[in-house]
């Protein structure tokens, strides 16, 4: 059994908010960072308020989720990380971000062993390592949303991350988190994203197109295939900001056609229709 690392996560977001309770069930202490201390702040609340939740439908009791929020801190500086093992960054799929985000951790993480880890789906993580000078220590930890319910982690090791830092990755996923572990090389998308995000852009294309609406794709997706969600719900729950980044990614890597972004993802990100975060997307959720 690997030992709990105490744990930084970088944004408090949807998914960054996901995982730092991820790793609070499991025992570890994490702290969030996010750019404003309001921001942190809000983050917190929301991971409190996934725990409740918890409570209320028997997943753990009162005294598990109590010691979960006792592990918890917040702030809005990134320097409160230098004791962490464990860095995972989940802030928004901007390149110039997440290099900055990982430039400042090699200097402030003071254990030369620890894991510096990024949740982007889609960004090179050889970008992201060469950022720092400990390219053997930084690699992809890729969760799912919601990180809470979703039980994979893909690991993206680099050219440059070393066998061991992967392994003591790996086997932190599947011994103190219990999810299960795919394991992928350094090409956009990774495993997942490669497969998921041509169709949801094919869904959007068919409502562009006018061949359904997007009530009839997802009941299609739905009910024909038992999917638990349709793709234009799905595209909702990402945000459909993020899916257009993916895309761009995608295709900046392998300027395929199947990866452009369709005009109508560009419009609706563009109008801030961004999907559940913003109260409207391809569904009506005010
Ligand atoms: N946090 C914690 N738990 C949550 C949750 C959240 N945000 N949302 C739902 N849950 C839990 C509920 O508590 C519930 O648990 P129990 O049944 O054990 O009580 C369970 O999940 C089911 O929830 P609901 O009954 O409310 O709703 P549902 O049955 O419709 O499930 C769903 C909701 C889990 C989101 C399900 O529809 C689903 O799995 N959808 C597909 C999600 C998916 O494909 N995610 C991958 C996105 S791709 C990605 O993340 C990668 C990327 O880089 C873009």
């Amino acid at each position: 059994m690997s030992a709990l690392p105490k744990v930084g996560v970088v944004g408090g977001g949807q998914m960054g908010s996901g995982i730092a309770e991820v790793f609070l069930r499991a025992g570890c202490p994490v702290h969030v960072v996010e750019h404003d201390p309001a921001c942190a702040l809000d983050a917190e609340a929301r991971i409190r308020r996934s725990l409740d939740r918890a409570v209320g439908r028997r997943k753990i009791d009162e005294p598990t989720r109590d010691a979960a929020v006792a592990r918890l801190t917040s702030s809005a500086d990134l320097g409160d990380l230098a004791d962490r093992g464990l860095v995972v960054e989940a802030v928004v799929e901007d390149e110039a971000a997440k290099t900055e985000i990982f430039a400042t951790l090699d200097k402030v993480v003071e254990d030369p062993s620890a894991i510096l880890a990024s949740n982007t789906s889609s960004i090179p993580i050889m970008r992201l390592a060469i950022a720092t000078d400990r390219a053997e220590h930084v690699l992809g930890m890729h969760f799912f949303n919601p990180a809470p319910v979703l039980d994979l982690v893909e690991i993206v090791p680099s050219l440059l991350t070393s066998t061991a830092a992967r392994d003591r990755a790996e086997s932190l996923v599947t011994d103190v988190l219990g999810k299960q572990v795919v394991r992928a090389t350094d090409r956009a998308g990774f495993v997942v994203n490669a497969l998921l995000v041509p169709y949801l852009l094919s869904a959007i294309r068919m409502v562009e197109s006018g061949t359904a609406t997007a009530h009839d794709v997802d009941t299609g997706m739905r009910v024909g295939c038992a999917h638990p969600m349709g793709p234009l719900e799905l595209a909702d729950l990402i945000g459909l900001d993020t899916v257009r980044a993916i895309a761009e990614s995608l295709y900046s890597e392998f300027a395929e056609p199947q990866y452009a972004p369709p005009p109508l993802l560009s419009r609706m990100t563009d109008a801030r229709l961004l999907g559940r975060k913003t109260g409207r997307g391809f569904h009506d959720y005010s």
